[in-house]
């Protein structure tokens, strides 16, 4: 069944949407994975932000400058090979998101289908279609770390189309598609860097609950913080 977004209603005119949501189809499949790959790949930057406002980063920064200093006797090499250094380290942060994005790939979105469309099951991936071009997606399923509850996933929305209201029709399709199965708490989890996502968890009504490191050595390290964020249905 596809979820009806089709139609706005303005004063007296009704003028035609500039997306669809429907629910995902395999012809999708590509599409899905190389519009979560780019969304997750575009936080690499405030990663790397973060990393450099590390207290320790700056310390081993600045004694790897005086170091070079001290070998080189030169400012401008020594700034060259600091150049160097940090280029090593960006160049660490993006094999370390490509890490993150095959996890991502070979989790969920391996097989979107037996995942979220399987019949009978309660989850849903939809995605949404602007001239026949896959824009954006949002699935929920059951949350396999706290039961009873669901669990957001997967919201995404290609750059080109933001700031246009679609990641917030795409997840209240989802909220309302959880409240037809009379689920009554939604969750997701999100981090410091999302700071778009963040903003729009908030303009849903979503609170947030917890917060921790994630739990690897590179995360405690630069203290990325991962958020919980919940939010309360109210079932008729
Ligand atoms: C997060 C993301 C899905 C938002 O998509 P979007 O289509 O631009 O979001 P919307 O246009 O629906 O915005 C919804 C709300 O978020 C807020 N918002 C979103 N981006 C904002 C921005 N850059 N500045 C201020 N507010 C913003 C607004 O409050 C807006 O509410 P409003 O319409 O009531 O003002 C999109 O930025 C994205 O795909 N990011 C990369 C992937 C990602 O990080 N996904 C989240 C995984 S947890």
């Amino acid at each position: 069944m596809d979820t009806e977004i089709d139609c706005l209603i303005s004063r007296r005119n009704c003028v035609r949407m500039w997306y669809q949501i429907r629910e995902y189809q395999d012809v999708d499949y590509s599409s899905v994975r190389e519009l979560y790959s780019a969304g997750f790949r575009e936080h690499e930057g405030a990663v790397c932000v973060l990393t450099l406002k590390q207290h320790w980063v700056q310390a081993v920064l600045l004694g790897l400058l005086i170091l070079f200093l001290f070998l080189f006797g030169s400012f401008l090499a020594s700034i060259l090979c600091l150049i160097g250094v940090l280029l090593a380290g960006r160049f660490a942060v993006s094999c370390l998101f490509e890490q993150g994005i095959q996890l991502g790939l070979s989790e969920d979105l391996q097989d979107i289908r037996a995942s979220y469309m399987h019949r009978g099951q309660v989850s849903c991936f939809w995605v949404a279609e602007s001239k026949g071009s896959l824009i954006g997606t949002v699935a929920i399923l059951p949350c396999v770390t706290e039961p009873g509850a669901w669990e957001l996933k997967r919201i995404s929305v290609r750059k080109e189309f933001r700031h246009r209201g679609l990641a917030k029709a795409l997840c209240r399709t989802a909220l309302e598609f959880a409240a037809r199965h009379k689920v009554e708490r939604v969750v997701l989890f999100t981090s410091l860097v999302q700071s778009d996502a963040l903003k729009l968890y908030h303009s849903l009504g979503f609170h947030k609950e917890e917060e921790f490191v994630w739990p690897s050595l590179c995360a405690r390290l630069i203290n990325f913080l991962v958020f919980k964020y919940a939010y309360k249905a109210a079932i008729k």
